[in-house]
């Protein structure tokens, strides 16, 4: 095997549920969300990636098999074929559960010029845990990401669907002990742009 292959870290996925494990879990709110978006596309199949955000929101911000299980359900696709597009995108978070709050650190170019791996490591530090891992007590999760597309607040953070830059460590220090008692905001991010779909996705 070359070295190329050996470098890339094996991707275990879960196995899928088979039809008699399968538990749905939307809510009433969210079956009718669906049942709306569903009228915004020409097939269901074009209902792939709001159902995923319906569905990341309805089970606590992360698409299990069982998540993934139930929007396949709802749109009579394949479990391979919505697992696809799910594991495809970053935003959907398929990898491990999550915390309750997502940070996610810009490292691109901007960023990492005006000290993005400084407030990384700060937050490595303060929280106890390095990049794609959740705190024990289950509030934090720390990523890597690239460009958010606000270089000029440089360096930069996201947390749900705020932005946070330029920021320094005090200000890290702040917005951690603020954020703390705030509900889930993978959750709230979720739900933001489900009403986004709802409202713009009519074609
Ligand atoms: S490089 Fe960080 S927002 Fe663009």
């Amino acid at each position: 095997m070359s070295e190329l292959i050996q470098l890339g870290a094996v991707n275990e996925r879960p196995r899928a549920p088979r039809p008699e494990e399968l538990e749905l879990k939307f809510s009433p709110l969210a079956i009718d969300e669906l049942n709306a978006l569903k009228t915004h596309y020409p097939n269901e199949k074009a209902c792939i990636l709001p159902g995923l955000w319906i569905a990341q929101r309805e089970y606590g911000g992360y698409l299990s098999a069982p998540a993934i299980a139930e929007v396949a359900h709802r749109l009579s696709r394949s479990y391979a074929e919505v697992e696809g597009v799910a594991t495809f995108y970053s935003m959907y978070n398929t990898a491990h559960s999550v915390g309750k709050h997502m940070i996610e650190v810009c490292t691109c170019l901007s960023c990492h010029m005006c000290g993005a791996y400084r407030i990384a490591d700060h937050l490595k530090e303060k929280l106890g845990i390095d990049f794609g891992e959740t705190t024990p007590d289950g509030l934090f999760t720390l990523h890597e990401v690239e460009c958010l597309n606000a270089c000029d607040r440089a360096p930069l953070l996201q947390i749900g669907d705020q932005y946070h830059g330029p920021v320094d460590g005090a200000y890290v220090d702040r917005l951690l002990d603020e954020i703390k008692s705030q509900d889930s905001t993978v959750v709230q991010l979720a739900d933001s742009i489900v009403k986004v779909h709802l409202q713009h996705g009519k074609s």
